[in-house]
């Protein structure tokens, strides 16, 4: 059989490690593509290299051209400025709608029947430039955040309890941000909801860490932000779309009237499989549950909203 094959754009830390994971597991040959030239085809050839040693036989490429990336199952794209000193959120938002922009008119034009799954921050504003740049359909257009940030509610309920990570599952919802909403009635430990095991106060506590997850490392990193559970997020939802799973993961998704959102990208768990989202699983949220989720979605809409008079704006000057 022929091997899949993966296109990963931006060649930085999440690219470079998204693809290593991706490789190493036997999941797809790579394609790392990147505007600077030579860092997505040293990376690549660096990654080749060690394919002898961890043994697989997936190749890794690298390229500054997007024909080369033709025909791809899957485009991840992880391209796109962090924000710099002096760099307000919304030169941020606009600077990376138009990398994003770029990017994926180019990598969609050589890979019509690809599912992209959308890395770059702000990443639920992110999946709506996605959308419209590619003309793909809304269930061939995916964020990753939820995973990152379920993966890392699930790390700190298992160093609380001192439980293996794997006896753990997490349910957040919402936007990837600070309004995320982490549910802790159906995040568990041992099938146990964590509402069982914990005090309201700390599971209050471990709720707030994981709505700054991204923030805590950064300032621990001082230069950058996570790369490790991100890489890793990405590769497991590249598994679920690859070999068709079914699996229920929690991704951006565009909403159009679930959970009271139409026409937005927000955080909800979906069916993963080869055809992208095959499903929205929709549950019954409590009042305050609900509240939160519309104050996540609200923040969403204000950054397409904020997106929609920038690009108004260019057109006029
Ligand atoms: C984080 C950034 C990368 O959550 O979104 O780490």
């Amino acid at each position: 059989m022929a091997h899949r094959r993966v296109t990963v754009v931006g060649a930085g830390n999440v690219g470079a490690t998204a693809a290593q994971r991706i490789a190493e597991a036997g999941l797809a040959d790579v394609v790392l593509v990147d505007i600077v030239e030579g860092l997505p085809q040293g990376k690549a050839l660096d990654l080749a290299e060690a394919a002898p040693v961890v043994g697989h036989d997936m190749s890794v490429t690298g390229t500054n051209d997007y024909a080369d990336t033709a025909g791809s199952d899957i485009i991840v794209v992880t391209s796109g400025l962090a924000r710099q000193p002096g760099m307000t959120r919304d030169d941020l938002l606009a600077k990376n709608a138009g990398i994003v922009r770029s990017v994926v008119q180019q990598a969609a034009a050589h890979s019509p029947d690809a599912v992209l799954i959308i890395v770059t921050n702000p990443l639920d504003a992110m999946c709506h430039v996605a959308l419209e740049a590619s003309g793909f359909p809304p269930e061939r257009v995916l964020g990753m955040a939820g995973v990152l940030d379920s993966a890392r509610f699930r790390t700190f309920i298992a160093q609380e309890l001192g439980v293996s990570v794997t006896s753990t599952h997490a349910f957040v919802l919402g936007g990837h941000g600070d309004t995320m909403v982490p549910l802790a009635r159906y995040s568990t430990a041992g099938g146990i909801p964590i509402t069982e095991l914990l005090s309201q106060e700390r599971i209050e506590a471990l709720v707030d860490r994981t709505r700054n997850g991204g923030a805590e490392v950064v300032a621990l990193l001082k230069t950058g932000s996570a790369f490790y559970a991100p890489a890793a997020s990405v590769a497991q939802m590249v598994d679920a779309i690859l070999n068709d799973r079914a699996a229920i993961l929690p991704c951006a998704a565009y909403l159009q009237g679930q959970y009271g959102a139409d026409g937005l990208f927000v955080g909800v768990p979906v069916k993963l499989g080869r055809a992208g989202i095959t499903s929205i699983v929709e549950i019954e949220l409590t009042t305050d549950e609900q509240a939160a989720f519309d104050r996540s979605a609200a923040a969403v809409r204000e950054l397409v909203d904020t997106m929609a008079r920038q690009a108004a704006e260019s057109v006029v000057s």
